[in-house]
């Protein structure tokens, strides 16, 4: 692992403009649980059912009581993990410029990375089914679901559910991101949802080299990566950045 972390570093030292593509790996270590794999949220609930809309849309009630409740109280507890922090750290260096986000948590800005498309919306918002409002978590009430808003209106997360279109800006702006980068680094994403998915490979056709950091294969491994990092998020990125520093000052010199 220690070799291909050095060679991460060269690369991104290297690299004229790079994007990061996450998913709900790079949160795993900030408490909040994957949608697949072990302890994963879709092992517990059938996102077929409670992930799509129209099942929102028939008994909000119940997708609040199954699905989003507690989703949204582990995320309010949620703080950056080594994994959001590196990231943000790698954008103070000049070396990221934008991340293209699948998770709803938040936590990238948090860390203090300034330019983060919500792919899949965000869950720190609700907003009214009726009247389109939009407020902060801490201004909702959960005491009765589902949640009203001030016009008597159901409230939703404000992320995407199953069923619904990616947020046309987040569209058109990952893809243009995905073509522009010369390196994208895919951190924490079984990459199989589409079509976030799809943007390593625009950013691999567009001749970019598209480094992976996962526990595990991903369906770009040996395809549309250029090469795996196995291992955690935190960790890996703690290793990227003690060896890329000093390539940095050396550079500055
Ligand atoms: P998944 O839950 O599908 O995949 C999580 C990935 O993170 C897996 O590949 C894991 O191997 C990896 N992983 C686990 N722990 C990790 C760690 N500590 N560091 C790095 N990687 C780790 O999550 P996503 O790919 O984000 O969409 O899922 C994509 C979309 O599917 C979500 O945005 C959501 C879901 O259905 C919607 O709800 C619309």
């Amino acid at each position: 692992m220690t070799d291909m972390i050095r060679r991460a570093a060269e690369d991104i030292a290297a690299a004229e403009y790079v994007v990061a593509l996450t998913g709900a790996g790079i949160s795993v270590e900030s408490g909040i649980p994957p949608f697949r794999g072990k302890g994963g949220i879709w092992d517990r609930v059938d996102p077929m059912t409670f992930g799509h809309i129209d099942t929102f849309e028939e008994s909000p009630e119940k997708v609040w009581r199954v699905l989003i409740r507690d989703l949204k109280t582990i995320i309010e507890q949620a703080e950056p993990n080594d994994g959001h922090r590196g990231l943000a750290r790698l954008e103070a260096m000049g070396r990221l410029s934008t991340i293209i986000t699948q998770n709803v948590d938040g936590l990238h800005q948090a860390a203090g990375n300034t330019d983060v498309i919500e792919f899949h919306g965000n869950c720190a918002r609700q907003r009214c089914m009726d009247c389109g409002n939009r407020l902060a978590n801490s201004a909702v009430d959960i005491s009765a679901l589902p949640p009203r808003c001030g016009c008597g209106g159901v409230l939703r997360p404000d992320w995407v559910f199953f069923g619904e279109a990616i947020p046309e800006d987040a569209l058109r702006r990952s893809g243009q991101m995905a073509a522009r980068c010369d390196m994208m680094l895919v951190v924490g994403t079984s990459a199989i949802v589409q079509p976030a998915a799809h943007m390593p490979i625009i950013a691999k056709e567009n001749g970019a080299t598209v480094i992976e950091i996962n526990p595990e294969r991903t369906p770009l491994t040996g395809h549309f990566s250029d090469y795996l990092i196995r291992g955690r998020a935190g960790a890996v990125m703690n290793g990227i950045l003690a060896a890329l520093e000093p390539l940095m000052a050396e550079r500055s010199r």
